[in-house]
């Protein structure tokens, strides 16, 4: 995580990567800082916390010059204080990293042996030292830094600037992404393209093992071996937005609010309305021919990718393998010829899911990958993307992501479903209508507002909510519990509804709020079973369900949040607004950071 940015400009650059780092806050938001070359000097400012502390420290100390490395920290190694935060000094340089330098004791040791001091607990002032030791030894800039690199073992993209050189910064990329991108007479370096919309759309994307230089004329990018190498330049797309809360008090708000829409356009693009059928779009595999899927992700897109399992098994009789990515990625699964692997990804640059993306490259199965960032690293190295149609998620806990997510798997499992012979054309029509249904009924449930904050009000006030769910609800009630958990640092735990009897039960009393997703579905009663065992302990139930559901359940709740009639298929899609709903106003009552909640951050490019 952590954002990171670098511009050989005209003006005073400090404004602009202040500017920059407002967009790269989704990244990390433990400390901020940036350094300039002020009257050939290398100076710098550094806040603890957020971006807005530092912009306080720059009104104090305004910082001048016409080149700069700014950063947005997500904290890994030391605490999150002013010490730490990036740009680290070392002498004639200066450096900002995202990442973990995995080979990093053993570099501080070798350097303090020479002298070297430490004044951070950083990982990245081993860089910073060894690439002024390079100097010390005589190499020029680039070749000190070039130098360095190949001691570094790990995830790090970098910028680095060299007092006595005000036209460049080196920039290296191996894991983290990094962007180049091409001004009038004016380079940028940067995370992602978002980081510099405001400044240009032409980027150039950095791959693994690529380090750059890069001064107002232009840049040249060298691979690991030191070789010039071409890489693309290309424009960039769809990011040119304002980071604009509109009427909403958060992010968050704002883009839960979005979902009729987003998911509106993103079943569009998969799904012919007028036909009744997916549209025909590239696929990366041929679902007529695989045997299996493997998917593969992080928490809440990997509750959409459980979701899918359900769908694809169900609908197109396909068997689903679904591994948290950090599992996933280290635990050597065989995959077999016929099979193919689908990863899900709001940023498309999470650590784990991108590894578990090179583990399937090297079993050879075709990968496809669902994103919302589409020039993201993950879509890059797929042989296929379908991308969501979410627009920026701002807001650090995933919600129009997630529910754009399930539009795109829902459509998939659709053309898989066709296209094993599992469906008639007739249903193939139906569920398709049925999907078109879906930001109707979303929008319905957006109504349900005042009533859901009343739950909230009771759920302001506990320690521990238990959610519950069967069937595709089951996922629905871990997703419910983790953005409660994150937003509002309420222990929550999602479970299986039949799971309850074989331990979480024993956590129930009159104290324990139980939140039970349960459309009524062909195993609405089996649900209600299990919500008797918890009445039975004076557990309080706040029941989502349908009117039917309301009316069958029998059994006394604190509150009922009665939803639309929604059809099987498209449940999942539409009762995810309630619960990311009622997360959203606990926390709201509670006072956190919504948008920023302690200790996360929106982008995990590290593992
Ligand atoms: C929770 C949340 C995270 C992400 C996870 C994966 O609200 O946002 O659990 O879903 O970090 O991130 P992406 O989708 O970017 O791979």
């Amino acid at each position: 995580m952590c954002g990171i940015v670098g511009m050989v400009g005209h003006s005073p650059v400090a404004p602009l990567i202040v500017d920059a780092l407002k967009r790269l806050e989704y990244r990390g938001y433990d400390s901020a800082g940036l350094a300039t070359i002020e009257a050939g000097q290398l100076v710098r400012r550094r806040a603890e916390g957020k971006l807005i502390n530092l912009e306080k420290r720059l009104r104090e100390e305004p910082l001048g010059g016409t080149i700069g490395i700014g950063h947005t920290r997500w904290a890994t190694h030391g605490v999150p204080n002013e010490t730490n935060a990036h740009p680290h000094f070392s002498k004639d340089v200066a450096i900002v990293h995202n990442g973990i330098i995995e080979n990093f004791a053993e570099l501080r040791e070798e350097l303090t042996r020479e002298g070297y001091e430490f004044a951070s607990q950083t990982d990245t002032e081993v860089v910073a030292h060894l690439i002024s030791r390079e100097l010390a030894r005589g190499a020029e800039p680039q070749h000190a830094a070039f130098n360095a690199l190949k001691r570094l073992k790990g995830a790090f993209a970098l910028a680095i600037m060299f007092r006595g050189d005000e036209d460049l910064i080196v920039g290296a990329r191996n894991g983290p992404p990094l962007a180049v991108g091409h001004g009038e007479g004016e380079m940028y370096v940067g995370s992602d393209a978002i980081a510099l919309a405001p400044f240009t759309d032409s980027i150039t994307y950095l791959e693994d093992g690529d380090w750059v230089v890069v001064r107002r004329s232009g840049m040249q990018i060298y691979d690991m071996n030191g070789a010039p190498v071409d890489r693309k330049r290309q424009q960039s797309v769809g990011i040119s937005f304002l980071v604009d809360k509109g009427n909403h008090r958060h992010f968050m708000e704002k883009e839960i609010h979005e979902q009729p829409e987003v998911i509106s356009h993103t079943l569009a693009h998969y799904l012919d309305f007028t036909e009744g059928r997916t549209k025909s779009f590239d696929m990366p595999f041929d679902f007529g021919r695989i045997e299996r899927l493997a998917i593969s992700a992080c928490g809440t897109a990997y509750l959409a990718g459980l979701i899918g399992k359900y769908w694809f098994e169900r609908y197109a009789r396909l068997p689903v393998d679904i591994d948290i990515a950090s599992e996933f990625r280290y635990r050597e699964m065989p995959l077999p010829k016929n099979s193919a692997a689908l990863f899900v990804s709001q940023s498309g640059e999470t650590a784990d899911t991108l590894a578990s993306l090179r583990y399937c490259r090297t079993e050879g199965v075709p990968i496809g990958a669902i994103v919302n960032v589409r020039e993201s690293t993950i879509a890059r190295e797929s042989d296929g993307v379908f991308p969501t149609l979410a627009g920026p998620e701002i807001g650090v806990a995933s919600t129009k992501a997630f529910t754009c997510q399930l539009s795109v798997l829902a459509s998939l499992c659709l053309r898989a479903a066709s296209e094993r012979g599992h469906i008639s054309r007739e249903e193939e029509k139906r569920l398709v209508h049925e999907l078109s249904e879906a930001p109707r009924f979303a929008t319905q449930a957006l109504k349900l507002g005042d009533q859901i904050e009343k739950v909230a009000r009771e759920l302001s006030q506990v320690h521990d909510v238990l959610y519950l769910g069967r069937d595709t609800s089951y996922p629905l009630a871990m997703e419910g519990a983790l953005k409660l958990k994150e937003i509002s640092y309420i222990h929550a735990e999602g479970y299986a509804a039949g799971e309850l009897k074989h331990g979480p039960i024993a956590l129930i009393d009159e104290s324990m709020p139980v939140i039970v997703i349960a459309p009524h579905d062909r195993i609405f009663e089996k649900t209600v079973s299990n919500m008797q065992e918890v009445a039975a302990r004076g557990g309080k139930i706040i029941l989502i369900t349908d009117e039917q559901g309301a009316a069958r359940s029998m059994i006394k709740t604190l509150e009922t949040i009665v939803m639309p009639e929604v059809p099987e298929f498209i449940a999942p899609i539409v009762y995810a607004l309630p619960v990311q709903m009622l997360a959203y106003y606990t926390a709201t009552i509670m006072g956190t950071d919504v948008d920023q909640p302690r200790n996360l951050a929106k982008s995990v490019t590290v593992e």
